[in-house]
């Protein structure tokens, strides 16, 4: 399915502007605000810039503090168990206040609010609108009409509509969606069920939203999908074709995607990418697990030979790439044997960075059925040992480019150092630096690495 109307608009709003929050408590009243707690992925923090963009057109604006607020949104994220307790954990502390100010209008959003409306209007009948991530177009009509018990738009099939405000987090990098949803079912993921099956944008709604968004001053977009590599657009614009077209948009500076299937990467994209000046050298590539037995029975349609071919091919064409990754330890039936495996692998590739699981139970998944679930004591333990492993690489390869000079985008200065400035490299690691220009924001410089550490660099302007 596909979304085949017009570029958005791109609404302009306050947030967009530098220190905007203080509007809020400066000329606004309690009543006309709104707080958005965003749990969970870059998909969620795109789809909370199109909640505040919804609720703004409503007169709202944003406060930091839930008890200032006259709506209250949870964003919220199913992908594991823990960010889904997290949520009736919070809708706690938001029953108490609602018991205070009846009049406080309560959203749940997300991918919890798609797959557990039911549960949410049982065990919370204080909320007043439930709406997943496909319904947003309905959120504005559903606030103001409120009624209880709780509207619940949940259509995990609906055609996202073009034309949704957008109000963006401040800074120099944007989120811009190239697909929604997911057709891939792979056996332990929650995701399709709560995001529908996969819709792509129509090329000329990406552009125009990357035009507007560089227009509005962001100097770096990330195209975000599930499954980038299945995009499909109209006149059979695949995403190769489409990264060319974004990456002649004047004034982008750099341009990065996510996420990679490894089941769909071709080389034809390997090849567009090392072509492209704004495409950044560095690839998400989730691996979920080394062993290819556990592989096949999580439904990923790729062997670990066949992903480590695509892991050379990337490198041979795109010296300095960095390589980040997805994995799970501890899916059903993981024996300590494959688990190795997936040691092995991570030895063997050396990631740059990993975002490490252990296998989570999502109810209404394949793997959810299964009898032969890995001890909780056991998943911890591997977990750790893949940690400890993944760690020294990290630290290993960032140690190893000490001296080399990085090209930074300036984000700001860093909140956590004093008198230093923060950006990211084009690897997309982190370089805190020192610079007696402060104006540096949003400018891309060059950046000595002197240290090196876990999660990026120190470094300086050379002289
Ligand atoms: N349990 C643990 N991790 C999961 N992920 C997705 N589903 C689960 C689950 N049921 C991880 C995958 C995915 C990342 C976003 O979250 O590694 O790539
Ligand atoms: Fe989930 Fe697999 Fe789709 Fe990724 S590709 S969102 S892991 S079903």
């Amino acid at each position: 399915m596909r979304a085949e109307s017009m570029p958005q608009a791109g609404m302009s709003c306050p947030l967009a502007a530098p220190s905007p929050l203080l509007l809020c408590y400066n000329r606004r009243t309690m009543s006309d605000c709104y707080y958005l707690d965003t749990m969970g992925c870059q998909m969620n923090e795109r789809d909370s810039e199109t909640i505040a963009g919804l609720l703004e057109s409503l007169g709202l604006h944003r406060t930091e503090s839930m008890t200032d607020a006259k709506v209250v949104v949870l964003n919220t994220c199913a992908v594991r168990e823990k960010p889904e307790h997290k949520v009736f954990s919070k809708l706690g502390d938001v029953r108490k206040l609602k018991q205070q100010r009846p009049d406080m209008v309560v959203v749940v959003a997300g991918c919890v609010a798609q797959i557990a409306h039911e549960e949410i209007r049982r065990r919370a009948p204080f909320v007043d609108v439930i709406v997943g991530p496909r319904n947003l177009s309905g959120l504005t009509e559903a606030i103001r009409r409120s009624t209880r018990p709780a509207q619940i738009l949940a259509n995990e099939d609906e055609v996202i509509p073009e034309a949704l405000a957008v109000c963006r987090v401040p800074g120099v990098a944007a989120f811009v969606n190239v697909s929604y949803g997911c057709n891939n079912f792979c056996a332990y993921c929650i995701v399709p069920y709560a995001r529908g099956r996969e819709q792509s944008r129509a090329p000329e709604a990406v552009l125009g939203e990357v035009k507007q968004a560089v227009a509005d001053g962001y100097r770096e977009i990330t195209l975000l999908g599930q499954n980038v590599n299945s995009y499909q657009g109209l006149d059979e614009t695949d995403f190769a074709s489409l990264l060319r077209l974004v990456a002649e948009v004047p004034g982008l500076a750099r341009l990065r995607f996510t996420t990679s299937h490894p089941k769909d990467l071709s080389e034809r994209l390997l090849d567009t990418m090392a072509e492209l000046g704004p495409l950044c050298e560095h690839l998400h590539l989730p691996i979920q697990a080394g062993d290819d037995e556990v592989l096949h029975r999580m439904g990923r349609g790729y062997t670990y030979s066949h992903y480590k071919s695509l892991v050379e091919a990337a490198r041979s064409r795109m010296p300095g790439l960095a390589i980040t990754t997805d994995v799970m330890v501890g899916f059903p039936g993981e024996t300590e044997e494959q688990f190795l495996n997936t040691l092995r692998a991570f030895e063997e590739i050396r990631y740059d960075q990993a975002f490490m699981f252990k296998y989570s139970d999502r109810p209404g998944t394949r793997a959810a059925l299964a009898t032969d679930k890995v001890p909780e004591a056991v998943k911890q333990d591997r977990l750790e040992r893949l940690v400890a492993v993944q760690n020294t690489i990290s630290h290993d390869i960032n140690e190893a480019l000490v001296g080399r000079d990085f090209e930074v985008l300036v984000e700001g200065p860093d909140p956590k150092s004093p008198g230093k400035l923060r950006g990211r490299t084009r690897t997309n690691k982190l370089m805190i630096f020192e610079a007696a220009d402060e104006d540096l924001r949003g400018k891309l410089v060059t950046v000595r690495a002197e240290r090196g550490y876990l999660w990026g660099f120190t470094g300086r302007l050379p002289d």
